[in-house]
C-alpha cells in the first residue's frame, strides 16, 4: 500500500549536503550505487565519482561536456550539479529517457499521488488474476518447465506460506494464457546464443499471458497520465520492474546456505531475478505483476524525497536551440556520429564518455523488452557494437572502423586544449585496434596517458563469460592547440598512471 509518509533511504547521487569536490580515492573505490542511481539496471553503468573526477579536473564551470554514449544517463545530472552545460546522446531512445527523468524529476507529492490512484483503479483488478481458492492473493508462483509447481501467499508481513496449486489456480493460469498483447510493440530479436535471443522470440514467450494482460493493464493506465514528469517516470518504473514480471526469474535451489547440497523441498528455494539475456529457465518463477511493479516504484519513492529541493534542469532535443541559448542540455536520441557532426566546431571542452566496448554487451539488443513497452523504435543499423548476431553484421572490424570515424568527428568539435576522456576495456587486441590507430587516422589528437577505473560494489557485472574483464581504463586525449592550458602533471600522481597505452 503506496502511504502518504512514505520514508526516504540514503541516497548518493544527489546528496544534500554541498557536495566537496571529487577527490582521486573516490575513483578507486566509488560508493555502491543507491537511490537514483540504483534505480534502473541499465547495462554498463559507471560510477558517477569517476565522471564527477574527470569533469571537474578538466572543465570550468559553463564549458560544454559531451558523453555521446550516454547509457544510463547518471553523468548528465552530475555534469549540471557542476555547473557546465552538457550535451548527451545515445543511440538507445530508452537512455535518453532515463536520462530526461533525472534532469526532469516529478516532485514526490506528484508521483506518489500517481501511484495511489493507479493502485486504487488497478490493483483490485490485478490482483484478482492472482486469487487463489481462499480468496487470498498469489505473490509468488513456481513452474518447473510447463507445470505449476506452488504457489506462495504473504500471511501478512514478510512471512509467506506456501500452497499446492489447486484447480482454481491452474484454472486462473489458464484463462490467460492465449491473452496477446495489445497496447506493446512487436519485438525485433537477431540469432544471439549469447543472449538467448532468436527472430522467433515473442513477448509471449518471456511473460506469461496473465503477466502481459497486467502489464498492458498498467501501461493503459499510465497513458491518461497528463503530468509528463509523472508519465515518464511512472512508465520507467514498468520498464524497470519488467524483468521481475517475467518467465526470466530462476528459482534458486542450491544457495550454500545448505552446505552446498541443494535445497530438499521447495521452501527453501529462493527467488532469484533476471540476468542478462532472454533465459527462461526450466524452474523458474512468476511473480504478482503489481508486487513488481510497487516494489521498484518505492525504490523511486524514497530516492525522490531526499532529491525534493534540487532543481529541474532544461534540455532541449534541438542542436540549434542549444546553441542559440543558454538551455543546460541537448539530449538526443540518434547516432552520435550524426549529432556531432552538426556541432560547431571548436564548441566542446570534454568529451566525456564510455563507448561499447567491442562485444562486451549488446545494448539494443538487451534493451528490446525495454523499447517495446515504451513503444519506442530502435535504429540497429547504426549502432556501434560487436554482435553474435551474424544478420547484424557488426565485426570488429566494422566496430574499428566506426570508432576511428567517431574520434574524428569528435576532434573536429573539440575546442583547442580540449581533451577526450575514453573510458574503455576491451578484452582482445584487435578492438583496442582504432586506439593504436589515432595519432595517425586524426590530426591534432594525442594520447596523454590512462589510469584503471573501479567499478561499485554493486555495478553490474560488466561480461560474466570466463576470461570477461571486471575494470576499465580512463584513457586521455588531448586535441594541441597553440598553448596549452591545462597541465596533466598533476595524473602523474595518480596510483597506476601509464602514459603508455594498456597492454593487449
Ligand atoms: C558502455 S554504454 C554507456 C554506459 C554509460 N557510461 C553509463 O554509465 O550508463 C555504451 C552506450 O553506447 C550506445 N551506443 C552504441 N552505438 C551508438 C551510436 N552509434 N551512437 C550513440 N550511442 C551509441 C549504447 O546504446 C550504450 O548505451
Amino acid at each position: 500500500m503506496f502511504k502518504s509518509d512514505e520514508t526516504a533511504i540514503q541516497m548518493s547521487l544527489f546528496p544534500d549536503h554541498p557536495r566537496q569536490k571529487m577527490d582521486f580515492r573516490n575513483v578507486l573505490s566509488p560508493e555502491a550505487y543507491s537511490g537514483l542511481a540504483s534505480f534502473h539496471k541499465y547495462w554498463g553503468k559507471k560510477p558517477v565519482e569517476s565522471f564527477s573526477f574527470v569533469i571537474e579536473q578538466l572543465t570550468n564551470e559553463g564549458d560544454v561536456v559531451a558523453d555521446p554514449f550516454i547509457g544510463s544517463g547518471l553523468i548528465a545530472r552530475e555534469a549540471l550539479d557542476l555547473g557546465r552545460r552538457f550535451i548527451g546522446i545515445d543511440i538507445n531512445p530508452f537512455s535518453i529517457e532515463l536520462t530526461k527523468l533525472f534532469l526532469q524529476l516529478p516532485s514526490h507529492s506528484s508521483y506518489l499521488n500517481a501511484l495511489k490512484i493507479l493502485e486504487q483503479e488497478l490493483k483490485p483488478i490485478i490482483d484478482e488474476s492472482y486469487t487463489v481458492n481462499d480468496d487470498r492473493i498469489g505473490s509468488h508462483y513456481l513452474w518447473e518447465n510447463e507445470k505449476l509447481v506452488s504457489v506462495w501467499v504473504r500471511n501478512g508481513g514478510r512471512s509467506r506460506e506456501i500452497l499446492t496449486p489447486t484447480a482454481s489456480d491452474l484454472f486462473m493460469a489458464e484463462k490467460y494464457s492465449s491473452y496477446q498483447p495489445q497496447k506493446l510493440r512487436h519485438i525485433k530479436f537477431f540469432t544471439n546464443s549469447r543472449i538467448n535471443a532468436s527472430p522467433l522470440l515473442t513477448l509471449n514467450d518471456i511473460f506469461t499471458g496473465r503477466a502481459l494482460r497486467n502489464i498492458e493493464l498498467i501501461l493503459g493506465n499510465i497513458e491518461k497520465q497528463s503530468n509528463p514528469q509523472v508519465k515518464r517516470a511512472l512508465l520507467l518504473t514498468l520498464t524497470s520492474a519488467s524483468g521481475q514480471m517475467s518467465n526470466m526469474v530462476f528459482a534458486i535451489k542450491n544457495r550454500n546456505k545448505n552446505g552446498g547440497k541443494p535445497a530438499r523441498n521447495t521452501n527453501s528455494i529462493e527467488v532469484g531475478s533476471w540476468v542478462i539475456g532472454f533465459w527462461r529457465p526450466e524452474c523458474h518463477f512468476e511473480i504478482n505483476a503489481w508486487n513488481c511493479f510497487e516494489n521498484r516504484a518505492r525504490k523511486l519513492l524514497c530516492a525522490l524525497k531526499t532529491v525534493e529541493e534540487k532543481p529541474r534542469y532544461r534540455f532541449t532535443e534541438k542542436g540549434k536551440d542549444f546553441w542559440a541559448d543558454n538551455t543546460s542540455a541537448l539530449l538526443v536520441n540518434n547516432d552520435c556520429r550524426t549529432v556531432l557532426a552538426e556541432v560547431p566546431a571548436n564548441s566542446i571542452s570534454l568529451i566525456c564518455t564510455d563507448p561499447p566496448h567491442s562485444d562486451r554487451i549488446p545494448y539494443l539488443e538487451l534493451s528490446e523488452l525495454w523499447n517495446a513497452i515504451l513503444g519506442l523504435d530502435t535504429d540497429f543499423e547504426n549502432e556501434i557494437v560487436v554482435s553474435n548476431a551474424r544478420e547484424r553484421d557488426k565485426s570488429k572490424k566494422e566496430y574499428n572502423r566506426d570508432m576511428g570515424e567517431f574520434f574524428r568527428i569528435s576532434e573536429r568539435c573539440l575546442k583547442p586544449n580540449g581533451c577526450i576522456a575514453l573510458f574503455f576495456n576491451a578484452r582482445d587486441s584487435e578492438s583496442w585496434e582504432y586506439i593504436r590507430a589515432l595519432e595517425q587516422s586524426t590530426q591534432n589528437l594525442s594520447y596523454v596517458g590512462c589510469f584503471p577505473m573501479a567499478y561499485s560494489a554493486t555495478s553490474v557485472v560488466q561480461d560474466n563469460r570466463k576470461g570477461g574483464l571486471k575494470s576499465d581504463y580512463i584513457l586521455f586525449f588531448v586535441k594541441q592547440g597553440h598553448q596549452s592550458c591545462f597541465s596533466f602533471e598533476h595524473f602523474n600522481k595518480f596510483p597506476n598512471w601509464s602514459n603508455s597505452l594498456p597492454e593487449r
